[in-house]
């Protein structure tokens, strides 16, 4: 932990308190004059900090920016988010997140940036991800798991996510197969989840989450208006994005910790009780072929089963699933 975050670290664990400049440098084990300077470089960068004589110094605001410093200050996590890639600008946090974790980068590896020019969907789509108003970030894990598994942590990832939303915005979310997060019929995030394997090994997975988080109506293109919405509009308060990204990891990090060690139970159960996918008539479209039925429920794996009009049951691993009006 560098010396900046540190200061932050103090300031988080001491709201609204004044810590004396003496308190901060045997804290950050630097000279008072290099916590000053530091001090001066946090006000740079848009916290406010108070100073006074005699009583030290007290953080009155922070600025809204997804910096490693600001989120890893407030992490009470062992490993998810413990260390942060922040940027302002890339063209994906996805490709940077494969290349850290390909030269080492530790579990729990947080990219993130305040916008991409090139954020990318699932089955090839573009990722609408304009600066500022988002959380644009991909989580570099590294489950000991087989293969054929690995599609479950994309459903840990949804339930990680809806229950962040709904703890830290109140908003109503649902799931919708596999990890799309919708309010309504709108979609409020996405999650992209790329693998590295051998035969017959994970060597990490790239999940990437897409979160709508305080853009205005006026921030969608036109084509995305009616089918895509935020936590802004929704609940009609801002999100606070670095404590949203912090509880984020610390939910994300139950649900993986309890997953490794007792399997994928609790996540199934998680996963349907705030599923906008089970019960309803869905078209299923994979590469191959289409289907129709309803979704009835995951199975032990998590993979989607769909019973079509004439009572079979279908196994869903991967496809673009729409809602019929068959319901
Ligand atoms: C989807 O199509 O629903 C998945 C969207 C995933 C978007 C996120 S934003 C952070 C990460 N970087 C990307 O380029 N894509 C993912």
């Amino acid at each position: 932990m560098n010396i900046k975050q540190e200061i932050l670290k103090a300031f988080h664990a001491n709201p609204g308190r004044f810590i004396s400049g003496e308190e901060l440098s045997q804290t950050c084990g630097c000279s008072r004059t290099a916590v000053w300077k530091h001090i001066e470089e946090l006000r740079q960068e848009g916290y406010e900090v108070e100073a006074v004589r005699k009583a030290g110094y007290r953080l009155l605001a922070a600025p809204d920016r997804l910096s490693a410093e600001a989120i890893i200050a407030g992490l009470d996590t062992k490993r998810i988010g413990q260390h942060v890639q922040a940027y302002d600008t890339v063209v994906s946090t996805q490709p940077l997140a494969h290349e850290a974790a390909a030269t080492g980068a530790p579990e729990g590896t947080l990219v993130i940036a305040e916008q991409q020019t090139g954020g990318k969907g699932r089955l090839g789509r573009v990722w609408h991800s304009p600066k500022g108003t988002g959380i644009w970030m991909s989580l570099i894990v590294r489950p000991v798991i087989p293969l054929p598994k690995t599609p479950q942590m994309t459903l840990l990832t949804a339930v990680a996510v809806a229950k962040t939303m709904r703890e830290e915005t109140g908003v109503a979310v649902k799931i919708k197969w596999p990890n799309d997060i919708f309010v309504g019929d709108r979609k409020v995030c996405g999650v992209l989840t790329e693998l590295n394997a051998e035969a017959d090994r994970v060597n990490y997975l790239v999940i990437g989450i897409g979160i709508n988080a305080n853009a205005v109506a006026a921030d969608f293109p036109e084509e995305l208006r009616a089918i895509a919405t935020s936590l802004r509009i929704e609940s009609g308060t801002t999100v606070n994005r670095v404590r949203f990204v912090q509880r984020f990891c610390r939910i994300f990090e139950a649900e993986y910790d309890h997953y490794l060690q007792h399997g994928f139970d609790r996540i199934k159960t998680e996963w349907e009780a705030c599923s906008y996918t089970i019960g309803r008539w869905v078209t299923v479209k994979t590469i191959h072929s289409t289907l129709e039925g309803r979704a009835v429920g995951l199975d032990e794996e998590g993979v989607l089963i769909v019973e079509d009009a004439a009572g079979a049951r279908h196994k869903v691993y991967s496809a673009d699933v729409n809602y019929g009006a068959n319901e």
